[in-house]
């Protein structure tokens, strides 16, 4: 599963890694320039053309596309053109109508859709476009006329081949030599449209010049006026000619006026660099003229051959430019490819790097899963020691338990008149190492002055002994003398002896000293009486006195045994290594309030601090100096020792004894005193019977 994860998540990241390479090399988006031009047959067209190509040349950095559609003078052409163009999505229109009226709704429309518009040299009949470029045609017209009038002075005839009808050059430039001519002595003797071609304008000035013998022909563009001179030449006249575009190509205006063909032209720009560099501004919206007329000048045969040569320089420094702009494109491929090689070397090495990085990862994963095991292992083999220790101590305790019980000496000693107090006494000295008994202190508490003698007599052979004359005084003495076993008749004044054993099995400090009621009642009824309140035996009057004497080592040495085999003092007043009085009566207190809120879960240092008044850690404190241990491992230890206490003396299961001494949850608190005594406390409780 967790090898999935890391798969899943490796195929995710070289994913994301690629998906961001490819981000950062968007493919640039395209600049999609349609031209629609009327016609590309002619000089003067091509040039334009070949100007807008080397000018689009120089805006690389917008990734441009030139798309030029060629009418072919044919306006349903150029519209259905236009449309194709629309279709390619282009980013600008640029357009050269044929004829302005029957081109305008296709361009109004293209310009509608949001697409700008520029129009070049011929205009349409609306104002719905973005810009134009190119030469005033009334103004040209106006110097056409003015120059007939100086050449012609001021009088004589004119032939005028004009363009197509319908485009706006032809007739602005008719308009500004009609208006030039107003006043002179010159006119108009014949109008013919030469269609801006070469050969219509021929056939046109022929038919023209049967009838007509005119001093000047006015041909709208150079093309056509060669046409004029070749008309002239066949019918044997020989009038000034004049022409348009003034074109330094093979065969053009410039070429032609030098060479005598023509008388004048002028020189006509085609813009096709200038509408370019308007494109661009409107598309990176930058500040653009809406409107950009083009200068035009005049050329005689004076000047022709200077414009020429200007020409021909002009040609080849553009020649240049077109070497430098593909030697340019080729570099920028170059560059494009070795970036490209960059980009994927990247690549590889960030992929080598994450591969890398997983090895890596995967090791360390490995060795600290490893070490993990290493530190599990360790413990295990600990806590496999330990459990064999205490198994063995067990199985040991078993055997001196089992032991005990087989043996005759101390069953007999245990049930019956007639064994020897002193073989028993032997047999526990051997076995549990027994203190000497004379060490031991025990408490008589008998009201008849005699019997107490009597017992103090017989006793203080073995032991030491204390005696009280009731229950009150038995109770005092049993707490400030902390005597091993306590003797004690059941009819007593102030207290009998079950509320005075009662109240010694309830109270902290006496709790664990073995209680034997003397008594002339019947045993089974003392046996059901003394079941609830912890009474260790019952012995009948008149007392046996070896019975007596047994029955007392026996109990005092099965408490001692206790002590041998948990270590760990079950009794807290036990525990306590100070000499100090204080410090004694201190812990005491604290014993004592524990005790009397065993059964509270909640019970805390705060708890104890405000029994106690005292500071918490004033109390911590306290309870560090004089136990070494902290205050609520201190809490529980006690709790733990009033658990073993009740389960030592009373029927209480487990679970009843857990909530009595505030463990609610009885696993956690089986946990806990098995820590603390090394053994379970069903275990605990079972081995307590047994011994009884
Ligand atoms: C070229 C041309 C030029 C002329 C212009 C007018 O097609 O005929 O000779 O000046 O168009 O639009």
């Amino acid at each position: 599963m967790r090898h999935k994860v890391y798969t899943f998540a490796y195929y995710w990241f070289i994913l994301l890694f690629f998906q961001g390479c490819s981000e950062n090399i968007p493919e640039k988006r395209k600049w999609i320039i349609g031209f629609s031009q009327c016609t590309t047959d002619d000089d003067w067209r091509k040039t334009m053309n070949e100007e807008m190509r080397r000018e689009v040349g120089f805006y690389r950095n917008l990734n441009p596309e030139l798309i030029i559609k060629n009418a072919k003078n044919d306006n349903r052409k150029q519209i259905q053109d236009i449309q194709d163009l629309m279709k390619n999505k282009i980013d600008i229109l640029i357009v050269s109508p044929n004829e302005a009226t029957p081109l305008t709704p296709i361009v109004e429309e293209v310009y509608k859709k949001g697409i700008p518009v520029v129009i070049i040299d011929r205009k349409i009949n609306s104002e719905l476009f973005t810009a134009f470029i190119g030469a005033d045609n009334f103004e040209i017209g106006k110097e056409v006329g003015k120059a007939a009038i100086s050449l012609l002075k001021n009088k004589g005839a004119v032939l005028e081949i004009t363009g197509l009808k319908g485009s706006t050059p032809a007739i602005e430039r008719s308009a500004g030599f009609r208006t030039a001519l107003q006043g002179s002595k010159i006119t108009i003797v014949e109008s013919r449209e030469g269609k801006w071609l070469p050969d219509i304008a021929q056939k046109e000035s022929e038919k023209a010049l049967q009838n007509q013998h005119p001093d000047l022909i006015f041909a709208h563009n150079d093309p056509m006026a060669l046409g004029a001179w070749k008309a002239s030449l066949k019918a044997g006249q020989k009038p000034f000619i004049f022409g348009i575009d003034g074109l330094s190509v093979k065969n053009g205006g410039l070429e032609n006026v030098l060479n005598g063909k023509i008388t004048h032209t002028f020189l006509y720009p085609t813009g096709g660099d200038r509408a370019i560099q308007l494109a661009a501004a409107i598309y990176t919206h930058r500040p653009f003229k809406r409107l950009t007329t083009l200068n035009t000048i005049t050329v005689t045969p004076e000047t022709a051959r200077t414009l020429l040569l200007q020409g021909e320089e002009i040609k080849e420094q553009q020649s240049k430019i077109d070497n430098q702009t593909s030697l340019i494109s080729e570099l920028t491929y170059r560059i494009s490819r070795q970036s490209l090689s960059l980009l994927l070397a990247g690549i590889l090495i960030a992929l080598m790097a994450v591969i890398a990085g997983l090895l890596f990862y995967f090791y360390w994963k490995k060795d600290t899963v490893n070490k993990a095991l290493d530190i599990r292992n360790t413990t295990i083999v600990q806590q496999n020691k330990k459990i064999t220790e205490q198994r063995d101590h067990l199985i040991e305790m078993l055997k001196i338990a089992e032991e005990r019980y087989k043996s005759p000496e101390l069953l007999s000693s245990s049930l019956s008149n007639n064994n020897n107090p002193l073989q028993a006494e032997e047999n526990h000295k051997r076995k549990t190492n027994f203190s000497l008994f004379h060490e031991k202190l025990v408490l008589i508490v008998e009201s008849n002055d005699e019997l107490r003698k009597t017992l103090s007599l017989v006793l203080k052979k073995h032991f030491n002994v204390y005696s009280a004359k009731d229950g009150k005084e038995g109770l005092q003495l049993s707490r400030s003398a902390q005597p091993d076993l306590i003797l004690s008749d059941i009819l007593l004044p102030v207290i009998d002896g079950f509320e005075m054993c009662k109240e010694i099995k309830k109270h902290p400090l006496t709790f664990h000293i073995p209680v034997i009621l003397l008594s002339s009642l019947e045993k089974n009824e003392l046996v059901v009486k003394g079941l609830d309140i912890g009474v260790d035996a019952y012995l009948s009057k008149p007392v046996d006195e070896n019975i007596l004497i047994s029955q007392i080592k026996n109990l005092i040495a099965s408490r001692e045994n206790l002590y041998n085999t948990f270590g760990t003092p079950l009794f807290p007043l036990k525990n306590i290594k100070t000499t100090q009085k204080e410090e004694k009566e201190f812990i005491e207190k604290c014993v004592e309030i524990i005790y009397a809120y065993a059964s509270e879960e909640d019970f805390t240092m705060d708890t104890l601090a405000h029994h106690l008044a005292l500071s918490r850690s004033s109390l911590y404190r306290k309870i560090k100096e004089i136990t070494e241990m902290k205050g609520v491992d201190f809490i529980k230890k006690i709790k733990l020792q009033y658990a073993a206490n009740l389960l030592m003396n009373t029927n209480a299961t487990v679970s009843e004894v857990a909530w009595q001494s505030g463990f609610s949850d009885v696993k956690y608190f089986s946990k806990c005193f098995s820590v603390e005594f090394g053994i379970l406390p069903s275990r605990f409780k079972e081995s307590e019977k047994n011994k009884e």
